[in-house]
């Protein structure tokens, strides 16, 4: 798979996490909260790891443009790791685990976003598809040595099944996603 394609899917899981941490905290779900956190954390530790030790630095030689936003991204990581390490000393439910949850999604908005619409378009004209799949396949393997599931683990869920869980994960964009894209989307477990 296209890198590309492979971290925009890790957006879209997370994007799909942060509309399900909306609805515990409208549900004032401390349970809920204190796992969606969690599994947040998770995704995001290991997103911007095969970002920071894969994509960046094999994008950054791509263009002037394309390093400087590289230089951007990782200080965007920067804060928001200090966020994650912040909230993991708050009890969930608090009013500052809260606020601080808010600053931190917000910040991940605009970060996926940015990525999105200025770093990968640019990407996408500076390497070659050939490029850009092998670096996919690189950033898979690596998630697997993570612990995180890898694009093989989908392989048997069916279509139905695939809707199904991007439904419940509140994935946006699932309705005019192909079989392909809600694959690498989901979280199979
Ligand atoms: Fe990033
Ligand atoms: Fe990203």
């Amino acid at each position: 798979m296209d890198a590309l394609e492979l971290l925009t899917a890790d957006h879209n899981r997370v994007r799909g996490l942060f509309a399900q941490f909306e609805d515990a905290e409208a549900n004032a779900d401390a349970g809920a909260l204190a796992s969606l956190t969690a599994t947040i954390r998770e995704e995001l530790e290991v997103h911007t790891t095969i970002e920071e030790e894969i994509f960046y630095p094999a994008v950054a030689g791509g263009s002037e443009e394309l390093s400087d936003l590289v230089d951007e991204g990782v200080e965007e990581h920067h804060v928001v790791k200090v966020l994650l390490d912040e909230v993991a000393g708050l009890d969930a439910g608090a009013d500052q685990f809260v606020a601080k949850m808010k600053v931190l999604i917000e910040n991940v908005e605009h970060h996926a976003e940015e990525e999105e619409t200025e770093m990968f378009p640019k990407v996408r004209s500076a390497f070659e598809v050939d490029r850009r799949e092998a670096l996919g396949e690189r950033l898979d393997a690596r998630k697997g040595e993570l612990g995180a599931p890898r694009l093989d683990d989908r392989e048997d869920l069916s279509a139905e099944e695939l809707r199904e869980k991007a439904r419940e994960q509140q994935i946006p964009g699932r309705s005019t996603m192909d079989a392909e894209e809600l694959a690498a989307t989901v979280d199979p477990d």
